[in-house]
C-alpha cells in the first residue's frame, strides 16, 4: 500500500498557493461574523462589462471542443488587440489561450528547460512553479530605492553566462503597483538580447495603468518576449479563467511544445467563455468606458492609500497601475469617498474585494 511518502518531492509538504490559501481563511472568518481586512487574494472588484456578459448569455449553447490553441476568432482578436497597442503586426497563429495564465505559465517553465530568473518582490505562484518543476530558480532582489524594478546593470550580472534562461518580468507589478519607462524597457531589452535570454512578460495589469499608457517589452524585444494576460483584471472576470500568451514567431517551437501538453491535460478552454471574450478583446465604445472609468477609480483609491501610508511612516510609492495595496479599496469604500459614490453608480459593484 501506497502512503504519502510516494509523493512526489516536489510536491510534498505543500500547502495551496498563499492567495488562495489566505482567500479561504479569511472566508471561513468571514462566516462566523467577524471582521475581515483582506491582504492577501486580489480580486477585480468591478462587475464584467454588460456587453460582454450578453456575449456569453448569446454563446451558452457552444458545447463542442474548441482547439487547444484557442478559438481562432478569438486568437486574431487578441493579437490584434496587442498588435495595435504595441505596433507589431501580430498574428491569432501566434496566441495561445489557456485557463487563466497562471496555467500557461506553469506549462512554459514545464516546457522550457532554461533557469528562471525572477525579480523580487513578485506575485506568489511564479517560484512554486519552478520548485514544482525542479527547474533553477533564481531571485533576484531589488530595493525601494529601485522602486522595487529590475535594472539592466543587475539583470547583466545576474545573466553572467550562456546558460539557457528565462526571464521573469511583471509590470506594472504585483505587488509594488509600479512600472518601467520607455528607456528601462530599452535597457532591458539589450541585456536580454545579448544574453540571449527568453522573457515571459507578465502584463496582466497592462490595461490598469492608471493613465492608459501601458508600454510592452515586445515593443523593444519582439524576438524574445512572450506577453501573458487575459480577462481576470482589466476585465474583472477572474473566475471566468481566461488567459493569453502572446509568442514572438521566432518561439513557435516553444508555443507548439506547450499545446502539445495542453492537449494531454486540460484539452481547451471553456468554449461560452471563448467565444465571449472575442467581444471583449474586440473592444468598442463601452470597453473603452469601462476601462476609464476601472482606471480612474483605481488611480483615486491607489493614490489614497500611498498618501494615508506615506503620511502614517511608512515609505511605499504612489502606484502607476493597479492598487498597490490591496485592502485599501475596503479601507476606503467603507468611507464616504467619491470612489465609494462613484463605484455606487456601476451595476453589481461589490467594494469588498481589492485588486
Ligand atoms: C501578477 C499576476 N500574474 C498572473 C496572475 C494570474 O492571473 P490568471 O487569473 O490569468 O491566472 C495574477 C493573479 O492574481 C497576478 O497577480
Amino acid at each position: 500500500m501506497m502512503t504519502m511518502e510516494n509523493i512526489n518531492a516536489n510536491v510534498a509538504g505543500r500547502g495551496k498557493s498563499p492567495t488562495l490559501g489566505t482567500n479561504e481563511l479569511s472566508a471561513a472568518l468571514e462566516a462566523e461574523g467577524r471582521e475581515v481586512y483582506r491582504f492577501g487574494f486580489g480580486e477585480s472588484p468591478f462587475p464584467v462589462p454588460d456587453v460582454v456578459v450578453e456575449a456569453l448569455r448569446q454563446n451558452a449553447h457552444q458545447k463542442s471542443y474548441l482547439p487547444v490553441q484557442g478559438l481562432p476568432e478569438l486568437r486574431e482578436a487578441v493579437a490584434q488587440f496587442h498588435g495595435r497597442r504595441e505596433g507589431l503586426g501580430l498574428t491569432g497563429e501566434q496566441v495561445m489561450i489557456g485557463p487563466g495564465s497562471k496555467e500557461l505559465m506553469f506549462l512554459l517553465q514545464l516546457c522550457l528547460d532554461a533557469e528562471v530568473l525572477v525579480p523580487t518582490p513578485c506575485w506568489v505562484s511564479y517560484v512554486p512553479h519552478g520548485e514544482i518543476l525542479g527547474r533553477p530558480v533564481r531571485l533576484i532582489h531589488t530595493t525601494s530605492d529601485e522602486r522595487w524594478l529590475l535594472s539592466a546593470e543587475r539583470l547583466a550580472e545576474e545573466a553572467p553566462d550562456a546558460t539557457p534562461r528565462l526571464l521573469i518580468l511583471n509590470y506594472p507589478g504585483n505587488p509594488q503597483g509600479t512600472t518601467y519607462s520607455e528607456e528601462e524597457l530599452q535597457a532591458l531589452a539589450d541585456v536580454v538580447r545579448e544574453k540571449n535570454i527568453i522573457v515571459m512578460s507578465d502584463e496582466i495589469y497592462g490595461e490598469l495603468h492608471h493613465d492608459g499608457g501601458h508600454q510592452s517589452l515586445a515593443r523593444y524585444y519582439p524576438e524574445g518576449t512572450i506577453i501573458s494576460s487575459g480577462l481576470s483584471k482589466w476585465c474583472g472576470a477572474g473566475g471566468w479563467r481566461l488567459g493569453t500568451f502572446v509568442f514572438p514567431e521566432e518561439l513557435s517551437w516553444l508555443r507548439e511544445a506547450m499545446c502539445s501538453v495542453a492537449s494531454e491535460t486540460y484539452s481547451t478552454v471553456s468554449a461560452p467563455i471563448q467565444y465571449a471574450a472575442v467581444s471583449a478583446y474586440s473592444g468598442g465604445e463601452e470597453i473603452e468606458s469601462y476601462l476609464s472609468t476601472s482606471r480612474r477609480i483605481i488611480k483615486a483609491t491607489g493614490n489614497w492609500a500611498a498618501h494615508r501610508l506615506n503620511e502614517a511612516g511608512v515609505a511605499v510609492h504612489r502606484p502607476e497601475a493597479r492598487c498597490s495595496v490591496k485592502n485599501c479599496w475596503r479601507i476606503q469604500a467603507s468611507s464616504s469617498s467619491p470612489v465609494k459614490r462613484s463605484l455606487g453608480r456601476r451595476r453589481n459593484s461589490r467594494p469588498a474585494s481589492p485588486m
